[in-house]
């Protein structure tokens, strides 16, 4: 035998990663110029051409470092937090003490690891939809309870009246992710005033704190001068989850970190359940030539300029083609309203012709659909017209 929830969450087929395969085999029957996959988050930006120099220095031996490829303290290079939690200072004028960053693999190895720091039996945590898809099993996995609150689908910020009505004194966490996977909506300043505020009065209500998860590895994907507020700066109980796989368009090198607020109610206690969440899971250290890649790059940031064009281009061509979108503002998503309410069906029928979107029923928000546009902008010139092709099928 062996266990059913991990023999489910193995087997259960992930409809992003089945499209994109389909995506694979349509190219080959009918040419790369003839599909139009829009299924997956992988950044298309090449990475800044300081990450592969660096990386040459270092496997060239002229680093400085004896030992490239050893393991390396559990919570990263004692030097790689120092710079870090320096970085956080100088951009966002908070401190996090190096003792509160611990490197991770990635984000999500940073959401999987700070959830089951938290989760006691029968905690409650919540997501607002559409979220990304993973948070519902980082959360089941610990052993706690999955809330969604539904969408507000005029602009993707908050419904604080459904907030209010999923709310349990069981609430121990709030996973926030702004800019959104898979709106690309940035929360406002009045949506976090409100959303602290409301937390506050929860956790007087209830007598313990909440914490909120600031999920943040769109962090430095954002346009229009968006002002992209710092959560720990706002509230006290936060724990921002940051990854380089977006900025710096290296996901497979998986590298990020978890900040654990040092004015987070028991915040050494959190940092030692992480460390020990960590361990559990098999993490050892992480990755250590992208440690000293990161030491070098912080500053880097790919070229999001590629991004912007693209959202305008296919934000303004899906709109004139009368497809509802909530106008993004970050990350490389777009998530507009499908014109059957069935979005399976309406991304069957664009399937058909060969666009591949993603349902947004996966994300917790039916009647709607996914596009990444971190694809070649000329990939999204020739969709245009089989766009509106489509839009047409509903006319
Ligand atoms: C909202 C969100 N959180 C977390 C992750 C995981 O990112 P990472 O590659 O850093 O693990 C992703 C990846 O697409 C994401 O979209």
């Amino acid at each position: 035998m062996v266990s059913e929830y991990m023999h489910e969450l193995g087997s259960k087929k992930s409809t992003i990663r089945d499209i994109f395969e389909y995506g694979r085999k349509r190219v080959a029957e009918v040419g790369r110029e003839n599909v139009f996959d829009f299924s997956i988050g992988n950044p298309n930006v090449p990475c800044p051409a300081k990450v592969n120099e660096t990386i040459k220095k270092i496997v060239s031996g002229n680093f400085g470092e004896n030992i490239i490829h050893g393991y390396t303290p559990a919570a990263g290079l004692p030097r790689l937090r120092v710079k870090i939690s320096e970085y956080i200072e100088a951009k966002f004028g908070f401190k996090t003490g190096a003792e509160n960053i611990f490197v991770t693999s990635g984000a999500a190895h940073g959401l999987v690891a700070t959830i089951k720091a938290l989760a006691e039996k029968g905690d409650e945590f919540i997501a607002f939809a559409p979220f990304f898809p993973e948070y519902r099993c980082f959360v089941e996995a610990a052993g706690a309870k999955f809330n969604v609150v539904p969408a507000k689908i005029e602009d993707f910020q908050i419904d604080f009246d459904k907030l209010e009505e999923s709310v349990t004194p069981n609430l121990k966490g709030v996973i926030i992710n702004s800019p959104n996977n898979p709106t690309g909506t940035v929360y406002s300043e009045d949506t976090l005033k409100k959303l602290t505020e409301f937390l506050c009065d929860k956790q007087k209500k209830y007598g313990h704190p909440i914490y909120i998860i600031a999920d943040e590895p769109y962090r430095d994907i954002a346009f229009d001068d968006v002002d992209i507020k710092y959560i720990p700066k706002i509230y006290d109980n936060t724990i921002v989850i940051y990854s380089y796989s977006k900025s710096l368009s290296v996901p497979g090198e998986r590298i990020g970190y978890i900040a654990v607020s040092e004015r987070a109610d028991k915040h050494r206690e959190i940092f030692d359940a992480i460390a020990g969440a960590t361990r559990i899971s098999g993490h050892v250290n992480p990755p250590s030539l992208f440690q000293y890649v990161i030491l070098e790059c912080m500053d880097e940031k790919s070229d999001i300029s590629i991004y912007k064009k693209n959202r305008d281009l296919l934000y303004n061509a899906l709109s004139e083609s009368g497809f509802t979108c909530v106008k993004p503002q970050g990350a490389f998503y777009l998530f507009p309203q499908s014109p059957e309410s069935d979005s399976r069906k309406f991304c069957d029928r664009a399937k058909e012709l060969d666009i591949l979107l993603v349902p947004g029923d996966d994300f917790g928000c039916e009647g709607h659909f996914r596009l990444s546009y971190c694809m070649e902008t000329s990939m999204i010139e020739r969709a245009i017209p089989v766009f509106e092709k489509l839009a047409k099928q509903y006319e």
